[in-house]
C-alpha cells in the first residue's frame, strides 16, 4: 500500500575505500538522497563498503536478500573496465531474473550527460523479492543513475512485495 515503506541496502565496492584509503563519498550521498526522500517512502537501512571481491560482494547481497529481505540493494562502483571491476558479475551469479529495462533507464539518461557512461557495464536484477540494481562509482554518476529509475522504484517494490 501508499505508505509501506520501501527498505534499501547501499553497497560500496571500492578497493580504497574499504581500506580507509580514500572517503566512501557516493555510498553517504546515496544515503541522504533516500533520507531527503529521492523515493517515496524509502529508507536506508543497511550500509556496508567491501572491497573488489566478488565472492564478498556475493556474500553480502545474499546475506541482504535471503536474511534481511531489503526490497532494494544499490550497488556504486566496481561496475567499469579495470582488472579489478566485477561487481556485475557478482551481481549475475545472484539475481534470478534480469531487469534490463531499468539498466536501458539507467544507460539512456547517462548517455544524454556523457559518453563516458558507455564504460559502466552496470546490470540490475531480482533475486527472490529484492531488487539489486548496479549503479557507477563516481557520487555524480551513481546519483544521476539513481535519478533515473527513482520514480519507478515503488511500483516495483510493490510488485516484488
Ligand atoms: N554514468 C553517469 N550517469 N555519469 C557518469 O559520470 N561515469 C562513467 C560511467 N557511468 C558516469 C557514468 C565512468 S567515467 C566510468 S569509468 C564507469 O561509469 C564505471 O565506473 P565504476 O567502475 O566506478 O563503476
Amino acid at each position: 500500500n501508499e505508505s509501506t515503506k520501501i527498505t534499501f541496502g547501499i553497497l560500496t565496492v571500492s578497493d580504497s575505500c574499504s581500506q580507509g584509503k580514500a572517503e566512501d563519498k557516493s555510498g553517504p550521498n546515496l544515503a541522504a538522497l533516500i533520507t531527503k526522500g529521492i523515493i517515496h517512502n524509502g529508507e536506508v537501512v543497511l550500509q556496508e563498503c567491501v572491497p573488489d571481491e566478488k565472492d564478498h560482494i556475493k556474500r553480502v547481497l545474499e546475506k541482504w536478500t535471503d536474511n534481511e529481505n531489503v526490497d532494494v540493494i544499490l550497488t556504486t562502483g566496481g561496475t567499469g573496465f579495470s582488472f579489478r571491476d566485477v561487481t556485475p558479475e557478482a551481481t549475475r551469479e545472484v539475481i534470478h531474473r534480469e531487469t534490463s529495462g531499468m539498466t536501458i533507464a539507467m544507460f539512456k539518461k547517462s548517455l544524454d550527460i556523457t559518453p563516458l557512461a558507455m564504460l559502466s557495464r552496470a546490470i540490475s536484477g531480482i533475486r527472490y523479492n529484492t531488487l539489486i540494481i548496479n549503479l557507477p562509482g563516481s557520487t555524480k554518476g551513481s546519483q544521476e543513475c539513481l535519478e533515473s529509475v527513482a520514480v519507478s522504484l515503488p511500483h516495483a517494490a510493490a510488485l516484488l512485495s
